[in-house]
């Protein structure tokens, strides 16, 4: 059998872990591994080559991925979805093994429901993948959020301001309320629960009142906030998938700009960014994405395609990837109530 693996989306660590796992284990299964650069990218320009030894030697603790990838949609052009079939014809793919998120994996159903072979592993630091707890990367992720605040809290409280740090985070607030509850924050803002500039004014207000001169408060980068509306088109181009660049909302500064005007506090802000997407991987990403890699490749070796591996409990399933990519895992709002004990 021969087996191709491809990393789409944005980079996140553990992918690495990932490549290693899949290719490993296959070989160990007596099959070919070929790598596909660039996401899908590779398979629309034919960049596919043989999975060597020296490719998966000492890249388990490497963030960042080997492959390299790309935000590549091939299904916006008929010509391109017939440019990854005739590649995957070409280089004699058997199955594919797409890392990714909601597009790539997105993509991978797609090809899937037109009868190409494929197994899928769930990777975003956004950990908004539904069928799986947890996705690749979102715990190095969540661990840097939480190191930021703890550095953010000593500064801000010495100088009696409100920090307000925006984090990823498109359409659900994972990171921020995991970080968040993790790194003790003083109020949390996501997509998916409205709030407004007056409660937040509110807030920072009623925790000086009580003696606490300082606030740090995390704001997702797609957070719904009454008074902030935005306007796509002022955002720039969309991306292959039609996500417009969300950090052009400059949300935090927003923020922190109107806590100040509201209460006459001093405010700062503070863009984590790709920081949160770099570094070596924790041990529990490393764990995970080894984890789901092998089980991609002994679903690959089994003939059970059209799945995503994924993590319930603390067991290792698969999941169909039509189920998976039929809706997306947005924050449990159990959990966010949780966190606002602590506001
Ligand atoms: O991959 C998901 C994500 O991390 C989102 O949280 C964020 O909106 C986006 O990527 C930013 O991606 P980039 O800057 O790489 O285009």
């Amino acid at each position: 059998m021969r087996i191709g693996i491809l990393t789409g989306g944005g980079d996140v660590p553990g992918l690495n872990a990932a490549i290693r796992a899949v290719t490993r284990r296959s070989w160990e299964h007596g099959h070919e591994v070929m790598a596909i650069r660039n996401g899908w990218e590779g398979l629309i320009v034919g960049n596919v080559l043989p999975m060597t030894e020296q490719m998966v030697s000492g890249i388990l603790h490497v963030g960042g991925t080997i492959l390299g990838a790309s935000r590549t949609n091939p299904f916006k052009s008929e010509a391109n979805v017939q440019k990854v079939l005739d590649n995957i014809r070409k280089f004699k793919l058997d199955v594919t093994i797409p890392i990714g998120g909601e597009d790539t994996l997105g993509v991978a159903n797609k090809f899937s429901e037109m009868g190409v072979p494929v197994v899928g592993v769930p990777k975003t630091m956004d950990n908004d993948v539904y069928g799986t707890d947890y996705t690749i990367g979102f715990d190095t992720a969540v661990t840097t959020v939480a190191d930021a605040l703890d550095k953010l809290h000593t500064t801000a409280s010495s100088h009696h301001r409100a920090l307000v740090v925006e984090v990823m985070g498109r359409h659900a607030g994972w990171v921020a309320v995991v970080g968040g509850l993790a790194g003790g924050a003083d109020m949390i803002l996501i997509p998916e629960v409205k709030s407004s500039l007056d409660e937040v004014a509110a807030h920072v207000r009623w925790r000086w009142q009580r003696g606490k001169t300082f606030s740090i408060i995390v704001v997702s980068e797609g957070a719904d906030i009454e008074e902030i509306t935005y306007d796509e088109k002022e955002l720039g181009a969309k991306d292959e998938f039609g996500h417009v660049r969300l950090d052009r909302r400059g949300i935090a500064e927003t923020v922190a700009r109107e806590i100040e005007r509201r209460t006459g506090f001093e405010s700062r802000s503070v863009v984590l960014g790709h920081l949160q997407r770099g570094g070596s991987p924790t041990v529990f990403d490393r764990v995970l994405a080894t984890r789901l890699g092998v089980k991609a490749a002994d679903l690959a070796h089994e003939g059970t395609f059209g799945v995503m591996a994924a993590l319930q409990g603390n067991k290792i399933v698969s999941v169909p990837l039509k189920e998976a990519m039929s809706r997306l895992k947005t924050v449990d709002l159990e959990l966010y109530d949780l966190a606002r004990t602590f506001f």
